[in-house]
């Protein structure tokens, strides 16, 4: 069954088709601050948190469900956040089309969809190629915070990560069930009141790694065409 799309009206949303390719942030902001990206975005409860948390960042928060995207506007416009901004697109389109290689600041990607069969494990969104990719968008610096419910993505993660030259684990230990003050997403909340522990991944591109190319692009078949078709 198709799901009715909503025309997300609010100022706080992008559309592609106004965008330059590169998007000129600075420009849509109005000023310079460092721009941070989350992927996969859900409801938008994370981002307006660390939005209120951090004015002197602006945000980016992306997913590719048109209802997720519409309640993230909703929330940002109800609290009155204008350090973000909210596009539905699928995020290796975004990275290749409208963003270039050291722009971010900091990289949220939390309870991403956890594929758990087997033969679906290749459909999860981070692995070893895109945690590449999303180096090269990286500033010198800067952040990436992962987090999951599912250990053995969690897991999976970190063994990339660790496989991955620029990368450098931040935590004491490859995975952690707490990031103090990080905040905590509709997700997390669910699996936390149900008993069940979060598994919390944070690196920095290391500040001396350069890299090298341009940035690798996904080899996943048809991405594109398959998340417009099936996602409201
Ligand atoms: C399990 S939900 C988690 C939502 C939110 N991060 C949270 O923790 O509450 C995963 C979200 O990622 C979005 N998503 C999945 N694949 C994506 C992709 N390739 N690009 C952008 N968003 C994606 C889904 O539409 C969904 O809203």
């Amino acid at each position: 069954m198709t799901q009715s799309m909503i025309e997300i009206k609010s100022p706080y949303f992008l559309r592609e088709e106004d965008l330059s390719s590169p998007a000129d942030f600075s420009t849509i902001f109005g000023n310079k601050n460092p721009l941070a990206l989350e992927i996969g975005c859900g409801i938008g409860d994370f981002i307006a948190q660390m939005a209120a948390t951090f004015p002197e960042r602006n945000f980016l928060a992306i997913d590719i469900y048109n209802k997720g995207c519409n309640k993230t506007c909703n929330r940002l416009e109800h609290k009155g956040l204008t350090n973000v901004r909210v596009m539905r697109i699928e995020a290796r389109y975004l990275l290749s089309r409208f963003l270039t290689p050291g722009c971010l600041t900091a990289i949220y990607i939390n309870c991403p969809d956890p594929w758990p069969k087997k033969r679906h494990l290749k459909r999860r969104l981070v692995n070893e190629l895109f945690l590449q990719t999303l180096l090269h968008y990286l500033q010198p610096d800067g952040e990436l915070f992962f987090s999951s419910d599912v250990a053995d993505y969690a897991d999976a993660v970190a063994a990339h990560l660790d496989r991955v030259d620029g990368f450098e684990n931040q935590l004491s230990t490859p995975v952690s069930h707490n990031i103090p003050g990080y905040p905590l997403s509709k997700y997390m909340r669910r699996f936390l009141a149900q008993g069940q522990p979060i598994h919390f991944l944070h690196h920095r591109r290391n500040r001396q790694h350069v890299c090298e190319g341009a940035p690798p692009q996904s080899t996943q078949r048809g991405f594109r065409m398959d998340w417009s078709a099936n996602h409201g």
